[in-house]
Formats: structure tokens, C-alpha cells, sequence
């Protein structure tokens, strides 16, 4: 398979010489210029060979989806890398986090990488271009694309959480006229008190004030909102959490984030201990998320739209996500372990399961 080889044998050594950031930089850069010209998006449908087949496509929360495989919220943060995404073949991508403020994150280094346990370690911390340069970025992309843009928005790292609710407000005023979907992020282990929110007295108003800014900065249209949590809560949080936005009339749940835990993984404690905090992502995470659909599915019966993310790394895991319950999946780090012919292998592995369920 050309794909897997050309990725793994020849571009990915080279990229992992670079520090984790800085090669993430280079693939982005390479990505934009490529999803710019005609010659290079050919190129990346080449690379990763998705399938375009009406028997991948999904309809859900009011949406065309030409597959059910999306790229999580992390990777195009800006929303700078839409065309090469959509030359890739993702049914779908999360842009963001976005904050209402343009932020710089937090001091590099913030992403490592945990190769023994085809993992990454980020405190990115929103690194992000706010929401009025993101919103100006999606404006100006034709109506026609096939790609279904979602938007993660999340609290601005410097207001304090008295004005969090009005800071998140302003993020959806701005980016709701250009989202095919909402996503409150209140999960993220790298905003100080962020996953705070995910306690049902705090995040009832704030679903509320996000549901009310985006039905005003769009009137004739409902954009669908969904909230993104984290794999690190217990059974209990998550069904209140379940509750939560079916009585909020939210349209589904994302999950999950990253995780703060370091149980079993390979890699040497010792450098686990330098590298320090962050969230984990990759395949140590799979466990963990598919928990958290099994008991979301399980509570929500099919009333919201389940998004699951988190160690999706071939197309084994991808369908038991599906088989669990979601609707759609996201990954990140498993496209940096395997390169861009993920989505691909993905996708025909899914026809090939509906073809053998009709057989
Ligand atoms: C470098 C990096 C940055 C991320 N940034 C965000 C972010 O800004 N917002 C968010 O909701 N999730 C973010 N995530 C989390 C991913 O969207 C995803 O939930 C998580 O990585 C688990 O999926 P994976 O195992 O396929 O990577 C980030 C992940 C990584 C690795």
C-alpha cells in the first residue's frame, strides 16, 4: 500500500527528527501550500485514498456528512488548513480551540511525544488566533465545500471565571454565522479551573447563554451545539453530564479530550516526570474513551449524537466506536503515528463492514 509506506518509511522519520511542534508546523505549512494549488490536493486524495461512496454517508444533527471520519479539534486550530483537510478526504474537521482573545499558549516545549505508547503529551493551552481573525478565515471560504466545518470554542485563558460565561459568549457571536457546528470545550487540562465547568451548576448557564448567542448571530438557522468532555470523570458526573444536554436541548457530546492520567503506560516514568503536566493523548486513551461512549450511549439511548475521539488509531478501533454507539469519530494523534492514509484505511473498512452486515 502506498500510502502507509511512503508515511511511515520516508516522511515520518524525517518529520519525528524535528521537535513535536515544530514538525506539527512543517505539516501544516506543507498541508496549506498543497491545499492551495490543484497539483497538491490531487496529491493528498492520492496519499489518502478515501473512498467517495454514498454507503459512508451520514446525515446527523441536520448535516451531510460524506463519512463519518473526522480530524479533532487541536490539529487546524486557525482554520488555516480547511482545503488540504478536505483533499484528505475527512468527512469533517473541528477547528479550534478558539477563545475569544487571541492567545499564545503556553511556553514551548508543550507537545511530546510518546512513541513506546504511540502517544503525545500537549499543554498547548489554546494557542489560537481568536475569534475574530478565525471568523474572518471561515467567512471567506466558498459556500459549496463538502467538508462539514465545526468550531470548538473555549474560555480565554486571562478572564477570570466570573466572566467566563460572557467571554465564551462573544467567541460564539463571532464564529456561530460560520460553523456548520458548535462545540463548548470545557475540558481541556491546560486551562487552569477549565474542567471545572463540566459540573452541571456551572455548565447549565453556560449551554444556556452559548444556545441563546448563536440562535441571535444566526436567526434563521440553528447551528447544532454539542459539549466535549473529558475521559477523566466518573460514571456519575458523566450521566448528569448526559442529563444535562438532554434537558439543555443540546444536539450531542463529543468525547473525549485528553486525559491527566499516566497509568500503564510504557514509557519511563522518569521522563514522563520531565515532561510534566499536560493531556495524553493516543492509544493508552482508547480504553479510557471507549468507557465514556459505552456508559454516554448507554444513558442518552440515542437521543443525542455521540462524536467519540480518543485513540483511534486504525480501522479496528474506529469501528467499535461506531458499533458502541457514535454517529461520528475524530482523531489526532493516531495521523501522526500512521500518516495520512488513516482516514482511507478507515473508510473502506467501514464499507467493507456494511457490506458484510447486508451479505
Ligand atoms: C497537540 C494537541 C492539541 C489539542 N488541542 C485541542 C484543542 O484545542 N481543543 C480540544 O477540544 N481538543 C484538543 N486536543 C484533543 C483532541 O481533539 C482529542 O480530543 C484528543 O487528542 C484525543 O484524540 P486522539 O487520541 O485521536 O488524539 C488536542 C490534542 C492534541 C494532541
Amino acid at each position: 500500500m502506498r500510502g502507509p509506506v511512503s508515511y511511515a518509511r520516508l516522511i515520518r522519520p524525517w518529520l519525528w527528527l524535528l521537535p513535536p511542534e515544530l514538525a506539527h508546523e512543517l505539516a501544516v505549512g506543507a498541508s496549506r501550500a498543497a491545499g492551495a494549488v490543484r497539483s497538491g490536493r490531487r496529491w493528498l486524495r492520492a496519499m489518502s485514498r478515501v473512498p467517495d461512496d454514498p454507503a459512508l454517508h451520514v446525515r446527523a444533527m441536520g448535516l451531510d456528512f460524506r463519512n463519518p471520519i473526522g480530524l479533532a479539534a487541536g490539529f487546524d486550530k486557525n482554520g488555516v488548513v480547511l482545503d488540504a483537510i478536505d483533499a484528505l478526504g475527512f468527512g469533517f474537521v473541528e477547528v479550534g480551540t478558539v477563545t475569544a482573545h487571541p492567545q499564545p499558549g503556553q511556553p514551548r516545549p508543550r507537545l511530546f511525544r510518546l512513541t513506546a505508547d504511540r502517544a503525545l503529551v500537549n499543554r498547548m493551552g489554546f494557542n489560537n488566533d481568536g475569534a475574530v481573525v478565525v471568523a474572518r478565515r471561515l467567512a471567506a471560504r466558498p459556500a459549496d465545500r463538502r467538508l462539514v466545518v465545526g468550531v470548538n470554542v473555549g474560555k480565554s485563558r486571562l478572564v477570570p471565571d466570573e466572566d467566563a460565561i460572557d467571554d465564551q459568549v462573544t467567541a460564539v457571536r463571532w464564529l456561530a454565522p460560520h460553523a456548520d457546528y458548535l462545540v463548548v470545550n470545557v475540558s481541556s487540562p491546560n486551562t487552569p479551573g477549565l474542567r471545572d465547568w463540566q459540573a452541571p451548576d456551572r455548565l447549565r448557564p453556560l449551554l444556556a447563554a452559548v444556545r441563546e448567542a448563536a440562535d441571535e448571530a444566526r436567526p434563521r438557522h440553528r447551528v447544532p451545539l454539542l459539549v466535549k468532555v473529558a475521559p477523566d470523570l466518573s460514571d456519575d458526573a458523566l450521566d448528569a453530564i448526559a442529563d444535562l444536554a438532554m434537558e439543555s436541548g443540546l444536539d450531542g457530546i463529543v468525547a473525549t479530550n485528553t486525559t491527566v492520567a499516566r497509568e500503564g503506560l510504557r514509557t519511563d516514568p522518569r521522563r514522563l516526570a520531565r515532561i510534566g503536566p499536560g493531556g495524553l493523548s493516543g492509544v493508552p486513551l482508547a480504553a479510557r474513551s471507549i468507557r465514556v461512549l459505552e456508559r454516554l450511549a448507554q444513558r442518552t439511548a440515542g437521543r443525542l449524537v455521540l462524536i467519540s475521539v480518543g485513540g483511534i488509531d486504525g480501522p479496528e478501533e474506529a469501528l467499535r466506536r461506531l458499533r458502541a454507539g457514535a454517529t461520528l469519530v475524530q482523531l489526532y494523534t493516531g495521523l501522526v503515528y500512521e500518516g495520512p492514509s488513516l482516514p482511507g484505511r478507515i473508510a473502506r473498512a467501514i464499507l467493507a463492514d456494511r457490506a458484510n452486515r447486508m451479505a
